[in-house]
């Protein structure tokens, strides 16, 4: 099993927006990606920042109420899912989400879909820090191993903890 991880500290919204830059920039043609983190962590933000470096225009909005918002994206479909207020796994079957046509997964609240997602190439940790946010990028699998490898290379993340102040 892999391990390989990032930890970096966003200071503010537009550090978290060069994430969601970077993450796009480098993923795979098909990705599933579990964004964990308390209510208000950052995760629709990130994923927002992300949806918009793919090209999607107009309005993004939070999942919240929908579960789902899908999105047409280069090589097929990207799914923002927030599973906060799902009633149990099995309710993610009745989204009929076709697993085949997405070529992205963004998932908040993933621990309340478990069972019934795909699993995650990446799982990204947001808390808060102070004013900001702390990251921690994990790999799962093969595929986010070499994900994680093409993000240390850009390198456009600052370090964690060394410029926390
Ligand atoms: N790096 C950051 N530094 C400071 N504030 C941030 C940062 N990233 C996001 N925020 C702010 O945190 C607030 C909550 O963000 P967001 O809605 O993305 O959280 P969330 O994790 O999706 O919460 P929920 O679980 O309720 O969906 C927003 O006001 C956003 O601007
Ligand atoms: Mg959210």
């Amino acid at each position: 099993m892999s391990e390989t991880m990032i930890e970096s500290f966003l200071p503010d919204v537009e550090a978290t927006d060069i994430l969601g830059r970077a993450l796009a920039a480098t993923q795979p043609a098909r990705a599933v990606v579990y964004l964990h983190g308390d209510l208000g962590a950052g995760k629709s933000t990130l994923a927002r920042a992300w949806l918009r470096a793919l090209g999607v225009e107009g309005p993004i909005r939070s999942p919240t109420y929908t579960l789902v918002e899908r999105y047409p994206v280069p090589g097929g479909e990207a799914l923002h899912l927030d599973l906060y207020r799902i009633g149990g796994a099995g309710e993610l079957e009745f989204l009929g989400l076709d697993d085949a046509d997405a070529a992205l997964w963004l998932v908040e609240w993933p621990e309340r879909g478990a069972g019934s997602l795909p699993m995650a190439d990446l799982q990204v940790d947001l808390s808060v820090e102070g004013a900001g946010r702390a990251v921690r990028i994990r790999a799962r699998g093969v595929t986010g191993d070499e994900w994680v490898k093409r993000m240390e290379i850009r390198g456009d993340l600052r370090p964690f903890p060394e410029s926390n102040p």
